[in-house]
């Protein structure tokens, strides 16, 4: 057994599931390169049979994917797998990763099969897949909760069937360290072929031990870790990719594990990550958050000015952040622009240099000094308002102050026409949320607003987050100014700008279903 350990980035496939954090096929391609260039060594691309976004997404990103292995998702049926076949077959190094769930629960409430018949799709399954391909990754999900005993027959047959990767899910992030270990254990001992095959560990992070599960695995034979970036995933997330891979950094002494993974590039992706999902990075989250490597304390800037060491484990060089964050201002060339776009994980054309760059400009004249921070919220903003919007806020004017009622004077573009109305509210923001449901009435709800100062400073741009909700369909929209008011606006019309691309896809896919 070596200790390279494989890195499974999961990101756009069980991080996308959150609710909300649904990512353009533009935006997925953009991920996917950066993974690449970054070193993983499997991207899970999609759930091909899913939707037919996934599928498209899944063989796109096999297209132009140059170095990492392809993977996209399957239940345990034929349909599934030959879906995913046919999304990543044209990826240089495809697998398919089938699953089924095995804990007493999901047999008899989920799957409803008995343990025999299980077992027999399993081995039916598993055997269609590896006809397909040679590289075939085979989950037990809810494995942490699946009987010792049966987890070791079925593993078996799925190895037998022609699996090359098992992957031992804790699916609802009930493990602990030391029993995440045992179970490797148990089926190194238990189970032929197990230690010819990888065994991979995938941990969701619903008591916040993800990470220590995953490495405790490592520790006791897993060779392959799935996590995603920013540890994005549905309910509490899944193992964070930044948190292991500097784990086995920094702690090499006693994990003496290695992976592909260029560590400087960490800091670009976690950005990018958090802008296209809408789900931003806590303050104090290790390693990628925005306090990660700031020292606020007398006694802690005094040591560090003695020497990094005294309190500091890893140089914030090592996860490619920039020693100052101070960037840029307006007398700032197209050229500084883009290499520091490209320091933050964006790949521009020039054509859209172009673009940015005018924005840009008119930022740093509204704005002495421009962040990286900054520069972020600007581009997040350009990618979500692309220009194509089916509604647009042309105008926007408030009253607030300690008089009630306040109010919103609002002209938004409908599909090229101009509409105009005055609002009132509590406060200037519900007045203006008002005002846009007069023009644009929808059914849907408001289940998250939330304002974030993008830098220090009175004149600080506000980086505003919306999260709706309309019969099932969730919807985040996000916007960018220096006016609080206005950002609220442009994020609001952003989600409804989303919803009407929804519901436009939806009935277009029911069209095509009808008609095929
Ligand atoms: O958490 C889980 O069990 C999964 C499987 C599909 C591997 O994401
Ligand atoms: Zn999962």
């Amino acid at each position: 057994m070596t200790n390279r350990v494989q890195i499974f980035d999961t990101t756009l496939r069980d991080g996308e599931q959150s609710p909300g954090a649904t990512m353009t096929l533009k935006e997925k391609l953009e991920i996917a390169t950066l993974l690449d260039e970054m070193g993983v060594d499997i991207i899970e691309a999609g759930f091909p049979i899913a939707s037919e976004g996934d599928f498209e997404a899944v063989s796109k990103i096999s297209a132009q994917t140059q170095n990492a292995v392809i993977c996209g998702l399957s239940r345990a049926n034929i349909a599934d797998i030959d879906r995913c076949w046919d999304a990543v077959k044209h990826a240089k190094r495809p697998r398919i990763h089938t699953f089924i769930g095995t804990s007493p629960l999901h047999r008899e409430f989920q799957v409803k099969l008995d343990k025999e018949a299980m077992a027999e799709k399993i081995h039916a399954t598993v055997s269609h897949a590896r006809n397909l391909c040679d590289n075939v990754q085979w989950s037990p999900m809810d494995a942490t909760r699946t009987e010792d005993d049966y987890l070791a027959r079925v593993c078996e047959i799925a190895i037998k069937a022609g699996a090359t990767t098992i992957n031992i899910p804790d699916t609802v992030g009930y493990t602990a360290p030391r029993e995440s270990a045992d179970i490797i254990r148990m089926l190194l001992e238990r189970v032929p072929g197990m230690d010819e095959i990888v065994i991979a560990t995938h941990c969701h992070n619903d008591l916040g031990m993800a990470t220590a599960n995953s490495l405790a695995a490592v520790e006791a034979g897993a060779r392959q870790i799935e996590c995603t970036i920013n540890g994005l995933g549905e309910r509490a997330g899944n193992t964070a990719l930044e948190e292991v891979v500097m784990a086995m950094k920094v702690r090499h002494d006693i994990m003496p594990y290695d992976t592909g993974v260029d560590t400087r590039k960490i800091m670009a992706i976690s950005r990018r990550v958090a802008s296209v999902s809408g789900f931003a990075v806590q303050y104090n989250k290790a390693i990628v958050g925005k306090n990660a490597f700031a020292h606020e304390s007398g006694i802690h800037q005094d040591g560090m000015l003695k020497h990094a060491g005294t309190f500091e484990i890893m140089s914030p060089e090592d996860v490619g952040l920039t020693e100052s964050n101070l960037v840029m201002g307006k007398h700032s060339g197209r050229a500084a622009l883009r290499s520091k776009l490209e320091a933050l994980g964006f790949q521009l054309g020039d054509n859209q240099l172009n673009d940015v760059f005018v924005r840009f400009k008119a930022l740093a004249d509204r704005k002495k000094e421009i962040y990286d921070e900054d520069l972020l919220a600007m581009m997040a903003d350009s990618t979500t308002s692309a220009g194509h919007d089916h509604i647009r806020v042309k105008f926007l004017r408030v009253i607030c102050g300690t008089e009630a009622p306040q109010s919103a004077d609002l002209t938004l573009t409908i599909d090229g026409t101009d509409h105009q109305i005055t609002s009132q509210g509590d406060g200037p923001v519900d007045a203006t949320f008002n005002a846009i449901n007069k023009l644009f009435p929808h059914e849907a709800e408001l289940q998250l607003y939330q304002v974030h100062a993008v830098t220090e400073g009175t004149d600080a741009q506000a980086t505003v987050s919306v999260r709706m909700e309309e019969k099932g369909r969730i919807v985040t929209g996000q916007a960018s100014e220096t006016d609080t008011v206005v950002a609220s606006a442009k994020a609001y019309v952003n989600a409804l700008n989303k919803l009407v691309v929804r519901r436009t896809r939806e009935v277009e896919n029911a069209m095509e279903a009808s008609a095929g």
